[in-house]
This record gives C-alpha cells, sequence and structure tokens, in this order.
C-alpha cells in the first residue's frame, strides 16, 4: 500500500467525516503545496483564508520555533509579552480599543456576541440581526447567527435570539429592529455566502441606523480581514467604524488564534471571570500572530493584495466574456468569486487535478483567494489553467447538450411509431431508455 493510500484509509476509518478531503499534502512553501505523491499544486485557497502570507513563510516559522523554545504556555492568570504587543498592534491598525484573544473564527464570533448582550444586558437588549447567507461558525450560538438554514439542520432547537435580514436591504434590517435588539452583525464580503460584497450604502446605512437605535454594529472579519481585501479589514473600505470585530484565520498564519478587538465603547465591558480562554493569547499562538503582521507590513502586502487582485479580476473579466456560462467575477482584492450559472464542482475539481487548489462556495462560485504575496507569474499560470477548465466544462456541457437533443429526437420518433402501432413500449420505458442513451442515471 503507497504512503498516500495508507494515510487515506487511516483517515477514513479514524477521522469523523466533517469533510470529504481529496488530496494527502504534506508540505507547502508560498503560494505552493505537495502531496504525499509528489505533485506540486498552486494553492489559490490559501487553507481558506489563512496563509495570507504564504505557506510557512520563514519569519513565521522562525518566530513559532524560537518562541517554542523559551514558553509555550502559560495561563492568563499572568502577563505575557506577546499578548500584550499582538493586542497593541491589533488595536492600533483597527478600533483603538482593547483585545480578547481566542482560538477560532467561531470562539471569536461567541466572544463578540457575548461582548454585545453584557453590554446590553441591564436595559434587556439581546437579539442580533445578522445576514442572510452570512457565515460565522459552527458552535451554536455562531450557527444561530449564520444565516443559512442547511448549516443549521439537525441541530435545532437553535439558541434564541438570532434574526437573519436580507443581506444589501437595508430597509429588512430596519423592520427587524425590535426594542430587544442589541447589535447588527455583518461581513464586508460574505465569503462562504458566494464571495459578496456588502453595497456601500448598505454597510454605511448600518452604522447610522445602529447610531440611530444605539445599537452595536459588529463586523465578522474572520475570513475577509488581514489585508485579504486590499484593506486591512474589510471595513475598512467603507470609511464607517464598528463597535467590535472578530479576527481568526490569517492572523497566526496557520496557528490557531482567534481575536475580538472591541472600540472603546465595548473595550471594558468584560471584567474578570465574564469570559476566558484557556489557549487564547499564549505566547507561541502570539509569536505567530506578531511575525504575520511583520511580514504583511514588511513586504506592504494590504498594498499589493489591491493590485494583484485588481490584475486578477480584469483576467478572470476577460474570461467572462468568452464563456457562455460564466457569468460574472465579484470581490475585492485578492478574495474573488467567479460565477457559473451552474454548479462549480465539476470546474473545481478539474482544476485540482490540472494542479490549481480552488473552493467551490454557494453551489455556483469558484472562490480564489491566493497569498497576497501570490507572483504575477502564478496569477497569469492560474488564469490559464482556468481558462482551460473553463473550456473543456463548456465541451462537456455541449456535448451533453447535444447528447440530450439526439435523445429527444429518438424519443419523440420512437413515441410517433409507438402512436402509429397503436401500443408497446410504455412512456416511462421509452424514458428510460433515453436517459439511458444520454447517461442519466438514478445516482445522478
Ligand atoms: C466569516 C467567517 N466567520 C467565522 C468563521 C469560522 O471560523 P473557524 O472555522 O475558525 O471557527 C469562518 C470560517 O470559514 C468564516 O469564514
Amino acid at each position: 500500500m503507497s504512503k498516500t493510500e495508507e494515510i487515506k484509509t487511516l483517515f477514513n476509518e479514524y477521522v469523523m467525516p466533517t469533510y470529504s478531503p481529496k488530496l494527502v499534502l504534506e508540505k507547502g512553501r508560498g503560494t505552493k503545496v505537495w502531496d504525499t505523491d509528489g505533485k506540486v499544486y498552486l494553492d489559490f485557497t490559501a487553507g481558506i483564508s489563512v496563509n495570507n502570507v504564504g505557506h510557512c513563510h520563514p519569519r513565521v516559522v522562525d518566530a513559532i520555533q524560537r518562541q517554542a523554545a523559551d514558553l509555550m504556555h502559560v495561563s492568563n492568570h499572568h502577563y505575557t509579552e506577546n499578548q500584550a504587543r499582538l493586542a497593541w498592534r491589533l488595536s492600533r491598525l483597527s478600533l483603538d480599543g482593547k483585545v480578547f484573544f481566542c482560538n477560532s473564527g467561531a470562539e471569536a464570533n461567541e466572544g463578540l456576541i457575548k461582548l454585545a448582550r453584557l453590554w446590553g444586558h441591564e436595559s434587556e437588549k439581546f437579539e442580533v440581526i445578522s445576514m442572510t447567507g452570512s457565515f460565522h461558525g459552527r458552535t451554536l450560538a455562531t450557527l444561530a447567527a449564520t444565516g443559512q438554514e442547511k448549516v443549521q439542520e439537525g441541530f435545532e432547537p437553535m439558541p434564541e435570539g438570532f434574526y437573519p435580514a436580507d443581506f444589501n436591504d437595508l430597509d429588512c434590517v430596519r423592520a427587524m429592529i425590535t426594542d430587544n435588539t442589541v447589535a447588527v452583525l455583518v461581513e464586508a464580503i460574505q465569503g462562504e455566502g458566494g464571495v459578496v460584497p456588502a453595497e456601500e450604502a448598505f454597510f454605511k446605512g448600518i452604522r447610522e441606523l445602529c447610531d440611530e437605535h444605539n445599537l452595536l454594529m459588529l463586523c465578522d472579519e474572520v475570513q475577509c480581514g488581514m489585508g485579504r481585501t486590499g484593506s486591512w479589514f474589510g471595513y475598512q473600505a467603507y470609511g464607517v467604524t464598528p463597535d467590535a470585530i472578530s479576527v481568526a484565520k490569517a492572523l497566526g498564519s496557520g496557528y490557531p488564534i482567534g481575536a475580538v478587538v472591541a472600540g472603546p465603547k465595548l473595550a471594558d465591558v468584560f471584567s474578570p471571570g465574564k469570559h476566558a480562554s484557556t489557549f487564547g493569547g499564549n505566547p507561541l499562538a502570539c509569536a505567530a500572530g506578531l511575525a504575520t503582521l511583520d511580514v504583511i507590513e514588511d513586504e506592504d502586502l494590504v498594498a499589493k493584495a489591491s493590485r494583484s487582485g485588481a490584475k486578477f479580476q480584469a483576467a478572470l473579466e476577460e474570461l467572462v466574456g468568452r464563456y457562455e456560462h460564466v457569468s460574472g467575477v465579484r470581490g475585492r482584492g485578492l478574495m474573488l468569486g467567479l460565477v457559473l450559472d451552474q454548479d462549480a464542482v465539476e470546474v473545481t475539481d478539474c482544476l485540482r487535478d490540472m494542479g490549481l487548489l480552488t473552493l467551490p462556495t454557494a453551489g455556483n462560485v469558484i472562490r480564489l483567494l491566493p497569498p497576497l504575496n501570490v507572483k504575477d507569474g502564478e496569477l497569469e499560470e492560474a488564469i490559464e489553467m482556468i481558462d482551460e477548465a473553463l473550456e473543456i466544462w463548456h465541451d462537456d456541457l455541449n456535448a451533453a447538450a447535444e447528447a440530450v437533443a439526439e435523445a429527444a429526437g429518438t424519443l419523440a420518433e420512437a413515441l410517433v411509431e409507438d402512436t402509429a402501432e397503436g401500443g408497446g413500449e410504455s412512456d416511462e420505458a421509452i424514458e428510460e431508455e433515453a436517459e439511458e442513451a444520454v447517461g442519466v442515471t438514478d445516482e445522478d
């Protein structure tokens, strides 16, 4: 048995099947990853917006190795230098307030929700208006905040107090405000929802509504933060300031870390005992975070995401004009979605076989999230592969359409003959034959 087969067998037997992995990956450098058979791929998923500085950036690796040799973990009952410094830097880059550290995006959003509820507690405000199409995590509260019923199915009853309003519909948000509403939770660009940016008037309008009704504006920056969209955080493109944001994914370049960053209004709402996390902000995670910020700053990756994103977007838009079943490009910076008029999996599977990792999302969108320091040549290589995969896909679609037309013709002829002969095969039998002819089976 090959190493690849051995790992897959063990994995499938002992790891709960919450994903359907295909490749066994064992090494990464920059934009590239290698599988156990030595095949190289361009990773245009960046581990779902985690490897913003590329895989195994030497400065992040070095910071983790050095910190691991000194002090990996002590409890939060003690001060540690890295946590203090990372909190200071995150705060300066965003809301000029205070930070709570945790370990993941869902946990950061839980923190955000708890912070809002505590702030509104005395006035009995606890309801959170979230958005349809949003994604906030897989814990129960963040699942309830997530505006996609399919991820909630089977886990009901959902915790109460979460109400999804239609994304990009300010009137809908306004209509959902009650005396118990405490906050509006929104992503600047919905990643899992299909790379859908918030419209400017909508995002600004939320801030105004929050000010008008004394509500908190909370932004989930887990996927669109850390430079990905061409600003440090997605909200900054709109010129509005939320009351608090959640950050995770790219903050540790792959070392798990999450954070709630609150502006001055919420900076001192949590008091000792009100919220906690054993690992949150430990010296190792914060060393990864500090090194990540250093790399993004020193390599000017926020501006680079904007420049490379514009180039990449223009090249993708050319493909839209060339292929009938490609309907558009959405997003900002290096958070882009190529929108198809049908399911994207066939194309993303084909791209993987060709050596380009992408993410199908919201059914018909190919999500493209390369590292922010992706090279121009890699962007060009990716465009060539996408072009080729779209061509193969269109050929397949045309062949399938021709086969269906041919089968329909045969079916019609058979029906005419059948009627003339006054009986014979049933319509169902003829239909089955036609479907067989184009390769449609019950399993499809
Ligand atoms: C916008 C957003 N929020 C929260 C999460 C949850 O993050 P995690 O998987 O680290 O819990 C994700 C994950 O994809 C996300 O995209």
